[in-house]
């Protein structure tokens, strides 16, 4: 059988461990997994473009698991009602290839993503770092925010947004959840980024967009690059890049879908699980600016499918559904049908 979780099961699984708990859970599953680079059999994601988003397929495995993300980004989904980004995944037995887990993973794309945010900024942020500019003030930012917040010691957020209902929404709700967290509202990107030690730009526009130029750099910044994460949708000048020590997840995806689109091909960069390792030196010292250029990697799915599975297990959640057939006789699939329940249509 395969277990179904939904939006309100991980709802459950935030109310019952608390955000910033699930969002520490989650750094030491995705740090887990990513010392254990090797084991896993990698590709960049399969990106299916369109004039206004992408549909994307993120597989990867190790001997005993599989895991695959569906995920769209549509940056004009917002004003029809829906969110730019939507996803599901599924976790699968190598050993059969049955499906064991099929999960929501919409809210728990954002909670991995500011996980792995995080994961990044405590090898390569500074220690001392207690002010982060936030630009881009939409869905995953309360989730950046607070995983700095609580995770890192940020105390105070600096936000701007192009709009400015977004940023209302992301004030209000931190003053609610995180009354100790400062929160100043900007009036452009330069603005917010102004004294900040840490920068994470996370917008959505289907564009080269520069949020970030060069001149907005002070010494010893950390860059934490969310939005850019597409062909063609940038947000850092390649200036940004040239001047800093550049990290990423996974060096081929990266290189497509990256800021470091920009760069040439040679442009020197450091994959993060390196750094983890011990492999590859992270922040030099405290003047060095460092970006990590963040696209999202199959393997952060996969860490996050795991936990899903985990929660659930402790609290009691999901449910088994039908989804492959369960057969007496394992050649006999037609037998299956046979005997079914005939669907009627309902009268009025
Ligand atoms: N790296 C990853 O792993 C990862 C994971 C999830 C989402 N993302 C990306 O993060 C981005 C944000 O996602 P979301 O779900 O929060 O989207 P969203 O549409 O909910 O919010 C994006 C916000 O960016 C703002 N914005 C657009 N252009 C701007 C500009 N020039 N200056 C300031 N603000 C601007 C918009 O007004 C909007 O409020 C998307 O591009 C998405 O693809 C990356």
């Amino acid at each position: 059988m395969t277990t179904l979780l939904t939006t309100h099961d991980v709802a459950r699984i935030v109310a019952a461990n608390g955000l910033p708990a699930l969002l520490a859970r989650m750094v030491d599953y995705l740090e887990a997994d990513f010392r254990r680079w090797p084991e896993f059999d990698k590709c960049a994601r399969v990106a299916s473009h369109s004039d206004v988003g992408v549909i994307e397929l993120m597989p990867v495995s190790d001997a005993r698991e599989y895991s695959f993300k569906y995920v769209n980004g549509h940056p004009k989904n917002t004003q029809v009602g829906l969110p730019t980004v939507m996803a599901f995944g599924v976790l699968a037995d190598v050993a059969t290839g049955t499906p064991t887990l099929l999960a929501e993973l919409t809210l728990t794309t954002a909670i991995r993503t500011a996980a792995t945010s995080v994961m990044a900024a405590k090898v390569l942020a500074r220690n001392d770092s207690k002010v982060m500019a936030l630009v881009g003030n939409g869905a995953q930012s309360e989730f950046q925010a607070l995983a700095f917040h609580h995770l890192l010691g940020i105390a105070e957020v600096r936000l701007f947004d192009v709009d400015i209902d977004a940023t209302d929404k992301l004030a209000a709700h931190l003053a609610a959840a995180a009354p100790a967290l400062r929160v100043e509202r900007c009036a452009s990107t330069a603005d917010a980024v102004r004294g900040a030690d840490i920068v994470t730009t996370v917008t959505a526009d289907k564009t080269n967009a520069t949020i970030l130029t060069a001149d907005m750099l002070a010494p010893g910044m950390h860059v934490n690059g969310v939005g850019g994460d597409c062909p063609g949708k940038t947000e850092l000048h390649a200036d940004v890049l040239a001047r800093s020590a550049v990290f990423v997840e996974f060096e081929p995806q990266t290189r497509i879908e990256g800021d470091l689109q920009q760069m040439p091909a040679d442009f020197a960069v450091t994959e993060l699980w390196r750094v983890l390792t011990g492999q590859a030196e992270g922040r030099r010292d405290a003047r060095q600016t460092t970006v990590f250029d963040s696209v999202g990697f199959a393997l952060e799915d996969y860490s996050a499918l795991r936990l899903l599975r985990d929660c659930a297990s402790e609290l009691g959640l999901g449910v088994d559904v039908g989804l492959i057939p369960q057969l007496a006789d394992p050649k006999d699939l037609y037998g299956h049908l046979v005997g079914a329940p005939v669907a009627r249509r309902r009268a009025a």
